[in-house]
């Protein structure tokens, strides 16, 4: 890589939309945890400090030392970030009066600093934070303020260094993403060729080098994720990689057999395992959620590791991780936001290294990736899919004739949703499938008294879930159509044997998960 912008992350939950802000702007960055700032790296063109659920007084509070950094490469401190700063060079940094939380605008701002070019005025931004800087160290001066925040924004004399106690990053700054650009292309000089073109071409290139001659196996979900870095990797090495896609029988309807079709037309060596047998037998009797995830993953590994081993002069492993994955590990504060939920691991005694060439990137840029790599639409599209499949959305027990009903009944919902035409926000023509994030019908431990014909009938319900999302941490329910879900309802109630009754899910998340175990 080139040129690259650090983001040092002291532990805010909006860290990660600072990425995405600077990838939007064509400028590629890493985000890497406050103390692992990396030195005599040459492609580094400047560094952000994010923001922190900590005060600068926690005794927690996270510290680092800017010495090998201020002064030699533009800095920008945001919230926390800019306190810190303030903190450590002499200045003052209070509690607030009361938390300053929440829309303000820049009542005043010198227009001509380079970080608000193209600023205008009486901008709104947003702030979030209890304390305040109430007096800049010596040779910093304020170049922002708001009605109730006098010190709204600073910047180091003949420095190019910048602190904002507002979130640039958050979409209710307005000309935040302005704020950005004149940092990371005016400061930093930054060039803004990062594209799915350019990440291909020097990911190829890269792996090329990492991996020469060496033989690589990966295990394909049918996924975006491990779709796209397998087509990567297939284009890096070719005939040298080798995926491995298992079916534990908990699939889509006629998934494992389409998407190995798929496979085979974008190029791939793929070796197909059907062990649904296995999955089955394993499962019987089993209600408890936690206890079929270990189940599943346990056999997982055990039939990929098996397949793996046949592979005896493979060298590396390689996985379709993305950067949401690797939250929860890299989450400094020490809070779990999501248990990580990728199944499978590493056959260890087969000392394979990892390779992860997505793990910097967020969905939709991994999307833009795969369309780039000409996968086609109905593959980069695809909703996400648990890796535990059907399992997490039977409720008690699992049989296949459960799996059977669930697997109808969520492909003529999911059929609905790509068959049902509406108009995106820019009046194009679009589907609801692609206005949800994700969707799947639940079975439900409950049967219920309906009438068919004079006939009474006592069977299953399903209930719908459709939610809306940008990164699955958080989820609403679908606003979908009445009439769209009527259709759905009658179809599903006529179509397939064993249900005579269909409710919509209604919560958000949180409180509620996406998945219901
Ligand atoms: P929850 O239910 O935690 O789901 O709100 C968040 C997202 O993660 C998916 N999910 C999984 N993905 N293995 C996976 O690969 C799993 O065990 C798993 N459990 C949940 C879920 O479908 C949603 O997209």
């Amino acid at each position: 890589m080139e040129e690259k912008i650090i983001i040092l992350d002291f532990g805010s939950q909006t860290t990660q939309l600072i990425g995405r802000r600077l990838r939007e702007l064509n400028v590629y960055c890493e985000i890497v945890p406050y103390n692992k700032f990396p030195h005599g790296d040459e492609s580094v063109r400047g560094v952000i400090l994010s923001g922190s659920p900590f005060s600068v007084y926690d005794g927690e509070a996270f510290k680092v030392d800017l010495s090998g950094i201020r002064g030699r490469l533009p800095l920008l401190g945001i919230c926390y970030g800019a306190q810190f700063m303030a903190y450590t060079y002499g200045g003052n940094v209070e509690p607030a009066g009361s938390r300053e939380y929440g829309r303000a605008h820049l009542s005043t701002f010198d227009a001509d600093n380079l970080l608000f070019h193209g600023v205008r005025p009486n901008s709104q931004v947003w702030m979030s934070h209890g304390d305040t800087i109430t007096a800049i160290p010596q040779g910093f001066k304020a170049i922002a303020s708001t009605d109730k925040v006098k010190i709204a924004a600073y910047q180091v004399e003949d420095e190019q260094t910048w602190g904002v106690q507002f979130h640039p990053e958050v979409f209710h700054s307005e000309d935040g993403t302005q704020m950005l650009r004149n940092f990371v292309v005016e400061a930093c000089g930054c060039h803004q060729t990062w594209s799915p073109a350019s990440f291909v071409d020097t990911t190829v290139a890269e792996l090329k080098e990492q991996i020469g001659n060496d033989r690589v196996i990966l295990g394909l979900s049918g996924g975006v994720d491990s779709s796209v870095a397998a087509v990567l990797l297939n284009r890096a090495i070719g005939a040298n990689l080798t995926c491995i896609f298992v079916d534990h029988g908990l699939l889509r309807k006629d998934e494992f057999r389409n998407v190995m079709h798929d496979y085979e037309c974008l190029g791939l060596n793929v070796i197909g395992v059907d062990a649904s047998e296995k999955f089955f037998r394993d499962l019987e009797g089993v209600t408890d959620p936690e206890q079929k995830r270990k189940i599943i993953g346990r056999d997982f590994v055990e039939v990929f590791n098996a397949e793996a081993h046949k592979i005896t002069d493979a060298r590396w492993l390689a996985q379709g991780t993305i950067y949401p994955d690797r939250i929860e590990s890299l989450n400094i504060t020490g809070k779990v936001i999501k248990s990580h939920h990728n199944v499978g691991g590493l056959p260890k005694e087969m000392n394979l290294r990892l390779c992860e060439p997505l793990k910097w990137l967020f969905k939709d840029e991994v999307r833009r990736v795969g369309r780039e790599l000409g996968i086609p639409e109905h593959l980069i599209g695809r909703h996400p899919f648990p890796g535990p499949g059907l399992a997490v959305r039977i409720l008690g027990d699992i049989t296949r004739e459960k799996v059977r009903i669930l697997q109808d009944a969520d492909d003529i919902f999911i059929r609905g949703l790509w068959d049902w035409k509406v108009k995106d926000a820019e009046g194009n023509e679009t589907c609801l499938y692609h206005q949800v994030w994700q969707a799947g019908v639940i079975l439900l431990p409950v049967q219920s008294v309906g009438v068919m014909g004079d006939e009474r009938t006592y069977e299953r319900a399903v209930a719908l879930r459709a939610v809306t999302s940008t990164d699955a941490m958080t989820a609403d329910w679908a606003r979908l159509p009445y009439d769209f879900l009527a259709k759905v309802s009658n179809d599903i109630i006529n179509k397939v044997k064993g249900v005579n009754r269909v409710t919509y899910d209604i919560s958000s998340k949180p409180p509620s998960t996406i998945e219901w175990e």
